[in-house]
């Protein structure tokens, strides 16, 4: 057994600049298609958040971030918008979106939006109406069209691949009939991208935010945020074949990352500080390497980025300090807090991606085909230290719907439920992203898990979703869910989010071991256990049988 030792504290610093909410905050994530479905249609909607706020007040998170809600095809799970102003039918209507914001800010609960600013439906009246005009008219203008190259324009204008697999250019049908320009989708072809560099496209986004602010939103997550301006002249590109889909591990990509889209986040920051209550932006953005992610964030600009390098670490303690390092490092040098996220709706569930035996990128998915599948109690064990460890430092971190209650990935989808056009634009080469998506249990007993009461479900539940419930592990104490709702509670109580971070060495190079206000943190990342050092037990991932601390655990001591 090797001896953990607690050391002299090195290089303290403070996370955070100001008292802004969303410096500490934990911010939960709904997916509002999967959460909870009021109408029995088999999706989630508004309603069916409303009546589940007072769970999320008990779990204890601080603020709500929807996926979108609003009017759509739904090509895109509601990622391709065609109406920005308006809730789909799916999901309610715009008073059921009051009455949830008004319910939610009645138990302190903040609420933030997702903004779609790189792409619209192909049914947003926009591009309907681009798609009636003439090659270089103004309603052309507001996206990326261009002509095609060769003899007869037959060609796209340069070579990039959409995200989601296949061409990033479609080639339209005119008004008269004859095969025409060609426009630019970074994603599926049902969402066209728009022309940033348009004034027109500018003021109808500050219209949009505006909208939002005025019904009393705390904030915007940003779609894509690191895709809105290309490169002049489109020059052609051709992404690794092992990469990331969104572009996280390239440097330079002609769409990704571009200088200017800085002035569009300045401009929606002097917006946002027009309006009271610290309204926040939150930036998706893929992009290398922490140091250019924190530039998203500089005082001017966006508020907060998800820290993708943190969910991409693997399980190994070297790795884990140094991007923790990095993160605190980088984004304290512009003043802006760290995020800390390790799930969303586009990656594989932390349960089941912290145990794959092989390195599979972002947006691939697991499926039954995939090599590498994870052990499930491995990956369920890992994931609640990697939660543990997460909520303990300081700065501000999301949680994704689920993974209080464990829920790992669903690997053994039927090919016919899935619908991420990932999948279809890659003709099943990779599976997407279905299978961090499915509906929720509520309930052991009763249709769909208590997601709704006719048991309908977009995507099929499995099984095991019994013995996940909530009702299952509400009050127990070993159950994942009372583990989180702890871990929410002590963070709050003793001010984590707000803390500074203070390395303990001379332990075990496999442990994690760090000091935040006043909280002792120990990860185990090895394979023996470790002697804990002396300190009350205030939480742990694991039960802990007497003062050692097992493989894959985290404990929090005070
Ligand atoms: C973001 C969303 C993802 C969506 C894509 C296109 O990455 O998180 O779900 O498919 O943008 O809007």
């Amino acid at each position: 057994m090797t001896t953990v030792e607690t050391a002299t504290p090195a290089d303290a610093r403070p996370s955070d600049t100001g008292s802004e909410w969303w410096r500490t905050a934990v911010i939960y994530q709904i997916y509002p298609r999967s959460f909870s479905d009021s109408s029995g249609d088999g999706i989630g909607d508004l309603p069916g958040v409303t009546a589940h706020l007072d769970d999320l007040q008990s779990l204890g998170v601080d603020a709500i971030w929807l996926s979108p809600f609003q009017r759509s095809p739904q090509k895109d799970a509601g990622y391709d918008v065609a109406d920005y102003c308006d809730v789909d039918p799916l999901f309610g209507t715009l008073a059921d979106f009051d009455r949830m914001l008004a319910e939610a800010h009645a138990r302190s609960i903040r609420i933030i939006v997702d903004l779609v600013p790189n792409h619209s439906s192909d049914q947003h009246v926009w591009f309907q109406e681009a798609l009636a005009a003439a090659p270089g008219s103004p309603e052309r203008a507001r996206y990326m069209f261009r002509d095609g190259k060769g003899e007869n324009g037959e060609e796209a204008p340069n070579n990039w691949e959409s995200v989601f697999g296949g061409p990033a250019w479609t080639r339209v049908t005119e008004p008269d009939g004859t095969a025409g320009q060609w426009y630019l989708h970074l994603f599926d072809s049902s969402q066209p991208d728009f022309d940033w560099s348009n004034d027109e496209v500018r003021e109808e986004f500050r219209r949009i935010l505006r909208f939002w602010l005025d019904r009393g939103v705390d904030g915007f997550r940003v779609d894509v945020a690191h895709g809105l301006v290309k490169q002049e002249g489109l020059p052609d590109y051709t992404p690794a074949a092992d990469g990331g889909s969104m572009g996280g591990d390239e440097a330079a990509v002609p769409y990704w990352g571009q200088p200017g889209v800085h002035d569009i986040y300045r401009d929606w920051h002097e917006l946002l500080a027009e309006y009271d209550g610290d309204r926040a932006l939150c930036a998706e953005a893929w992009l290398p390497t922490i140091a250019k992610t924190a530039m998203w964030v500089r005082s001017d600009e966006m508020h907060q980025a998800f820290n993708f390098v943190f969910l991409e670490t693997k399980w190994d303690a070297a790795a884990l300090r140094l991007v923790i390092d990095e993160s605190l490092r980088a984004y304290g040098e512009v003043g802006a807090p760290s995020t800390w996220v390790l799930s969303n709706h586009d990656v594989v569930r932390h349960a089941s991606r912290l145990a794959l035996t092989a390195d599979i990128p972002q947006g691939f998915g697991v499926g039954p085909n995939t090599v590498g599948k994870p052990d499930t109690a491995l990956g369920l064990r890992r994931a609640r230290a990697a939660s543990a460890l997460m909520l303990a430092l300081p700065g501000s971190a999301y949680v994704y719907q689920g993974e209080e209650l464990g829920l790992p990935e669903v690997i053994e989808l039927p090919d016919e439920a899935r619908q991420d056009p990932t999948w279809f634009r890659t003709n099943g080469e990779k599976y997407g992203r279905d299978g961090c998506r499915v509906p929720l249990p509520w309930t052991a007993e009763g249709p769909g898990y208590g997601f709704n009461d006719t048991g309908a479900s977009w995507l099929p539940q499995p099984a095991e979703w019994a013995s996940l419930a909530r009702d299952v592990q509400q009050g127990d104490p070993a159950s994942t869910l009372s583990l989180y709702e702890t871990l929410l509670a002590e963070r709050r109580a003793r001010g984590l989010g707000a803390g500074a971070l203070e390395w303990v060495d001379g332990g075990s190079a496999d442990v994690v071991s760090f000091r935040n206000a006043g909280v002792h943190v120990l990860t185990n990342l090895g394979s023996t256990p470790v002697d804990l050092p002396a300190g009350t037990v205030i939480a742990a991932s694991e039960p802990l049988d007497g003062r050692v601390l097992p493989p894959d655990t985290t404990v929090w001591l005070a």
